[in-house]
């Protein structure tokens, strides 16, 4: 948690940002995982943790613009809870340390509430995604659960994301942090990539490294030889003397603040000189996408300049026919690098995508472009200092992509079909790092994970026993 000032802050700058109104924060309760005392590991909600800081379950702020005042509604622990939890604050300390001074039982929320709507005030929130918030929000407001997301404020989504989008010193180096152990897991993942242990220890174990030194992983760890499926979280297999394991895994800070890298690891130790050829265009792709990031450019342009790289080297290898230019235009990179390039990271691993992407990562001057491929890039406008981003290019055999458009003639004019049929089973490589815009240009947040392939040969060798 940040110091109390930063918090008021934030409140007040949101206050003036909205003009008017009752803003509504709630923050998140436990989840059951099979029975209502048996709960998933308790995670915050990040727009509360951003404004009231408090990383506890059943608590729900509000932001009083017209009369200038922060609230906090939970209810106090009773002995019950004291017998099993242990003792804790009040939640009128709670809230004194995150500089509010008004707290009030949850019962009392419903009050408040329908005082302002009567009183014609308007009431902001941004869409809940979770269940109990949105039956929360539903009986606080009398809006049908499948219609809070149409009522939800605009103006409060533009105003928390223009606040958010921009990350601030103390922030950074909680990133840093999770950066730091976002390192020591991907080392760890490099120096077990040896034939025959199971791809469940190394994720089991990158798992109890990000719960050893923050909240736990930012999402759910990506770990896997069968890179082509590019979220794939089955870790079944063995590993296999030759084959190539995708790593994309990040860790929370104790604040929360996520970090987000992939690296591709050939097991036992040895790229083959075919997925050296691979690798080296999706490496060449990473670092155009790092040296064009700056402040300025729109990250949709940064997308296509890499997209451009990926298509050069892939009709460097045959894969590809044709202009260029003409091939990415068309969209016939896709094929192979059917995703974006990037996105915000922040307290969330996709920072504010519970907004609604289109209002993080898009604006009215950039819009998204309705194309296979490009169309899943979540950021798209032009860059600012204190962005924090992911620059995570790849190249896949997706066999069943690679059917679809054989058989729909989709780009043929540019594709060599027979080709990429030829590499179905060699997997899939993405490279990711996570990045700060600065004044001038950018640079990556961390150390930088071995990357060059020699760098991470060495790395697989020394885990060998
Ligand atoms: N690293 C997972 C993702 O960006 O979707
Ligand atoms: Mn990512």
């Amino acid at each position: 948690m940040f110091s109390k000032e930063i918090y008021i802050q934030r409140r007040a700058i949101l206050r003036q940002k909205m003009g008017s109104g009752l803003i509504l924060i709630p923050g998140n309760q436990e989840s059951p995982m099979n029975y209502t005392e048996n709960t998933y590991h308790f995670r915050q909600d990040s727009t509360f943790l951003y404004f009231f800081g408090l990383d506890l379950p059943g608590m729900f702020g509000v932001i009083d613009v017209d009369n200038n005042l922060d609230l906090l509604y939970a209810n106090d622990v009773d002995i019950e809870d004291i017998i099993w939890m242990g003792p804790q604050k009040s939640v009128a300390e709670q809230a004194f340390t995150v500089g509010v001074d008004v707290t009030a039982p949850l019962e009392k929320l419903n009050q408040t509430i329908e005082r302002a709507i009567n009183g014609g005030r308007k009431v902001h929130f941004i869409p809940p995604y979770r269940a109990a918030n949105m039956i929360q929000l539903s009986s606080l407001l009398g809006i049908k659960t499948c219609k809070l997301k149409q009522y939800s404020s605009l103006a409060l989504i533009q105003s928390i994301v223009s606040m958010r989008s921009i990350k601030d010193a103390a922030e950074i180096a909680e990133i840093e942090l999770a950066c730091a152990t976002g390192y020591e897991m991907h080392v760890t993942a490099m120096k077990m990539a040896q034939p025959g242990i199971m791809e469940q220890q190394i994720a089991g174990i990158l798992e109890g490294m990000a719960l050893s030194k923050g909240t736990g992983t930012s999402f759910p760890i990506i770990l896997t030889q069968n890179g082509e499926t590019l979220h794939n979280h089955n870790h079944s297999f063995p590993l296999e003397a030759g084959r190539l394991m995708i790593v994309d895994a990040g860790a929370e800070s104790n604040g929360h603040y996520a970090s987000d890298f992939t690296r591709t690891i050939p097991v036992g130790g040895k790229f083959s000189q075919k997925q050296k050829d691979i690798y080296n265009i999706v490496l060449a792709a990473n670092n155009t996408g790092l040296s064009l990031t700056k402040p300025g450019v729109t990250y949709q342009s940064v997308h296509l300049k890499v997209a451009r790289v990926i298509a050069a080297g892939l009709k460097d290898l045959g894969f590809i026919n044709g202009d260029v230019d003409e091939a990415v235009a068309s969209g016939a990179h896709a094929l192979f690098f059917p995703h974006g390039l990037g996105h915000m990271m922040g307290l969330d691993v996709h920072d504010m995508e519970d907004y609604g992407q289109i209002h993080v990562g898009y604006d009215s001057q950039v819009r998204p472009i309705d194309q296979f491929g490009t169309a899943y890039l979540r950021l798209g406008r032009k860059l600012e200092p204190g962005f924090v981003i992911t620059n995570e290019p790849g190249i896949y055999f997706i066999p069943a992509l690679i059917e679809k458009w054989e058989k729909e003639g989709i780009n043929k004019e540019f594709i060599n079909f027979e080709k990429a049929k030829s590499y179905i089973g060699f997997g899939g490589i993405r490279l990711e790092d996570d990045v700060l815009v600065t004044e001038t240009g950018a640079r990556l947040l961390g150390k930088r994970i071995p990357i060059d392939p020699e760098d991470v040969e060495t790395v697989v060798a020394s885990g060998r026993n």
